[in-house]
């Protein structure tokens, strides 16, 4: 049992929506000629939306509002889209084994689909806590998320709370997203990780301390420098205290777990090149073979800005940015330059917004107003006399714009104290 199709897009996430988008803004296929196979049993949607919207007590976000492309202010490419353009989404499909040689897929089911061009952007799973030896996270009330499906076992988890503890173990974005999300919906959160701040990739300390002293004051306790070493249950196996390497019990109705991820390469080890965790790709977003394309969070990409330095990005405007890219590289080879992408991440949690820019290497001075409820302030990192990264809590459109600015162009920044006095102003003025 087969079937065939010029362009086979493997992965139903955020890169595969807005993979579709491009291929129907440019034609150059047939209807019958183009798929998408995902494991996921609905048409790609905004990942982000899961610690956000959709976790919000009053009038939650819900599909079909969410699909791809809505993120970034494009059209909502909801199930009947796909059909209207001819694009076949083959859902609920989990592909078991590749044969790039060959160019087949084999799906679960049985089926083979063959290609003549491949789309990789099969994203990443989250860490499961086994992975780093402590079993047991798979009880009803243990929550990862990555998946609508995750989502859904947490609002349900969450309604069950109201009013009683929960135990977030990790400080980057899924645990500080959640967190936000937990106090929202009226419960108490302790957050377990073992760095000495949050968000320990990105921010520095003085930054961190701002978010942790915000989340104290809406009732977050921060338990940090430990890890948990197992769960304590209960006769129905719900987990009713998270049990800590220092030997403290903090009592939990419910855990959520955020401790990172992994790219979802297995298909293709031994048969393409990796790097950095993930599929290398070039300027092009082709694999080491030249019928195979990667995009999105299992793409390790060159980053012209960096001097061609390979990145594996997990943030949703790359995976947005690198399907495109794809797609215009496979149909229009010539016209299309390689990438040349301004690595961008932002979050946002109760009425605070933050993005950053760059990358964050080399010295860094703060500015701005740190003690408000309603702060703006910010970060620049500099190396080698120029500007490398910028991070900005509070900002606005054109103020955002500024700093991307500055770090594109490596803005020249010899005098630091004169750069910390003029703060904003002098990505405004540039
Ligand atoms: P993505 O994970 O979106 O999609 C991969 C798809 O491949 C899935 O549909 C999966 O089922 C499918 N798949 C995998 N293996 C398969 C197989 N063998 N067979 C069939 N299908 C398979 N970023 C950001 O910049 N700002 C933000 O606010 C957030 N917020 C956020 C919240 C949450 C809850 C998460 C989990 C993530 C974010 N992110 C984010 C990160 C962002 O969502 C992420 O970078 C993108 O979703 C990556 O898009 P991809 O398409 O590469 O992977
Ligand atoms: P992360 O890499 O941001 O953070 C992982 C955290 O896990 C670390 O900060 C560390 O504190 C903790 N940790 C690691 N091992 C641990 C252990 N054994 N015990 C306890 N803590 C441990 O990963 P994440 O928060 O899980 O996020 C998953 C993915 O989702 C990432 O790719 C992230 O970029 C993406 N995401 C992004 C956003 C955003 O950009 N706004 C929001 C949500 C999720």
């Amino acid at each position: 049992m087969g079937r065939a199709f010029v362009y086979v897009v493997l992965g139903g996430g955020v890169a595969a929506g807005y993979a579709a988008l491009e291929f129907a803004r440019r034609g150059g296929y047939s209807r019958g000629e183009l798929c998408i196979i995902s494991e996921e049993a609905v048409a790609p949607y905004e990942r982000p939306a899961l610690s956000k919207g959709y976790l919000l007590p009053e009038d939650p976000s819900r599909l079909p509002k969410f699909h791809t492309c809505v993120g970034a202010n494009d059209e909502l490419l909801t199930t009947k889209w796909y059909k209207e353009q001819g694009i076949e989404l083959v859902l609920g499909t989990r592909v078991i084994s590749a044969d790039v040689r060959r160019k087949t897929l084999l799906t679960a089911t049985g089926e083979t689909i063959s290609y003549k061009t491949l789309i990789i952007a099969t994203g990443a799973r989250a860490l499961k806590l086994e992975e780093f030896g402590i079993s047991g996270s798979d009880a009803e009330n243990i929550c990862y998320l990555r998946n609508l499906e995750d989502a859904d076992k947490l609002v349900n988890a969450m309604s069950s709370c109201s009013g009683g503890n929960a135990v977030v173990i990790g400080g980057g974005y899924i645990g500080m997203e959640c967190a936000a999300a937990l106090v929202t919906n009226k419960i108490k959160v302790t957050m377990v990780f073992p760095e000495k701040h949050c968000m320990g990739r990105l921010f520095t300390e003085k930054i961190a301390e701002y978010y942790e002293s915000y989340y104290t004051s809406k009732g977050v306790t921060f338990t940090k420098g430990t890890v948990l070493t197992s769960f304590e249950k209960d006769s129905t196996g719900k987990v009713t205290s998270v049990i800590l390497k220092d030997g403290n019990h903090l009592p939990a109705d419910m855990v959520v777990v955020g401790i990172g991820i992994r790219a979802n390469t297995s298909l293709f080890e031994g048969q393409l090149l990796m790097e950095k965790g993930g599929i290398k790709v070039n300027g092009q977003m082709q694999t080491s073979d030249s019928s195979v394309y990667a995009v999105g969070d299992v793409a390790a990409f060159p980053i012209k800005l960096f001097d061609g330095d390979v990145r594996r990005l997990e943030h949703v405007d790359s995976a947005r940015r690198t399907a495109r890219h794809a797609v215009a590289a496979i149909l229009e080879p010539s016209k299309t330059r390689d990438v040349d992408y301004l690595p961008f991440f932002y979050s946002r949690v109760f009425t605070l917004s933050w993005q950053f820019y760059g990358d964050n290497v080399g010295e860094v001075i703060h500015y701005g107003d740190f003690t408000s409820n309603s702060p703006r302030f910010g970060a620049y990192w500099v190396s080698k006399g120029q500007i490398t990264g910028a991070f900005l809590e509070g900002g606005n459109r054109d103020d955002y714009e500024a700093l991307s600015v500055v770090v594109r162009r490596k803005t020249k920044a010899s005098d630091m104290s004169e750069l910390e006095r003029q703060g904003l102003a002098f990505a405004i003025q540039e």
